[in-house]
């Protein structure tokens, strides 16, 4: 039996996935784009944050939410993790895919949202603020030097954000010292940024925090809406891959860590209340 058959064949959900609650903040902009097809979110909440782990942890991990995701029945999978899709997607794409399933695809969140800073930094100065393995793997800088190549990059590692975030401390006093002391370091570093992508799925629950600390006239680029746009022009081009999704309207919600847990935490990302199932990975 090729390896190939070991996935079921028949048309299934998309899968999100995310290292914990961040991608919820992606799926809730593809939901509203796209309400017609059933999605099958993935937060690996028991082992996150990745954002400090190894590039080789990070890839394991995501390989095996991935395989989980094939295993369950989806053809297609997003990321919704930058920290994910820079230490782990190409791996996945180059070498895991064709021997996994060839017809099967996964896609990253950092590709469309650096395709869209072209058209919106004027000062050509662009800050990037995202975990310590996304500004470390430093894929934004490569991205952007590929597709717009007169655009100075700065990176500035927050690596509080996301466990203020998962901690359910993203309103709190304590984040404001920690949204101020990494705006302020970006911008010192190079006060010409005219814009500023949150490279983290998990920061736009810090938004009103980082607006206060953000000086006016700095454009903030939350990628949700972007990678949604992407992925809608994605289907409509490879019509092959639309009609291996399934058109329920549903979203399942799997976490590894306590159902309960993830369901009280996650309303605040999606904006509804959810239920959720408890899986195994690896
Ligand atoms: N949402 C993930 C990202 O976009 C957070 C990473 C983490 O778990 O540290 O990078």
């Amino acid at each position: 039996m090729s390896r190939t058959n070991k996935y079921p064949q028949s048309p299934g959900p998309i899968g999100i996935f995310d290292s914990g609650y961040g991608g919820l903040t992606i799926l809730r902009q593809i939901r509203s784009l796209m309400p017609q097809y059933d999605y099958l979110y993935l937060g690996d909440n028991a082992r996150a944050p990745y954002g400090t782990r190894s590039f080789d942890i990070v890839y394991e991990f995501t390989l095996q939410a991935v395989q989980y995701l094939f295993a369950r029945g989806c053809h297609l999978v997003i990321l919704g993790c930058n920290t994910a899709s820079a230490k782990a997607l190409r791996s996945i794409q180059q070498n895991d895919l064709p021997q996994m399933d060839p017809r099967r695809r996964v896609l990253g969140v950092i590709r469309p949202t650096v395709e869209i800073v072209g058209g919106i930094s004027q000062s050509r100065h662009v800050g990037i603020m995202a975990t310590m393995g996304t500004i470390r793997s430093a894929t934004y800088n490569l991205e952007i030097a590929k597709l717009h190549p007169d655009i100075k990059v700065t990176g500035e590692a927050c690596p509080m954000w996301v466990p203020l975030v998962e901690n359910n401390e993203y309103d709190s006093p304590g984040a404001d010292y920690f949204v101020q002391k990494n705006i302020d370091n970006l911008l010192s570093r190079d006060p010409e940024i005219d814009c500023v992508i949150l490279g983290c799925t998990h920061y736009p629950l810090l938004l009103n925090k980082i607006r206060k600390y953000m000086p006016a006239g700095i454009h903030i680029i939350e990628q949700g809406r972007y990678v949604a746009d992407s992925l809608q022009d994605y289907l409509r081009r490879h019509t092959e891959m639309a009609a291996r999704i399934t058109s329920g309207g549903t979203a399942t919600f799997l976490t590894t860590e306590q159902a309960g847990t993830f369901q009280s935490r996650a309303a605040a990302f999606i904006g509804e209340s959810l239920m959720a199932e408890r899986v195994y990975l690896g």
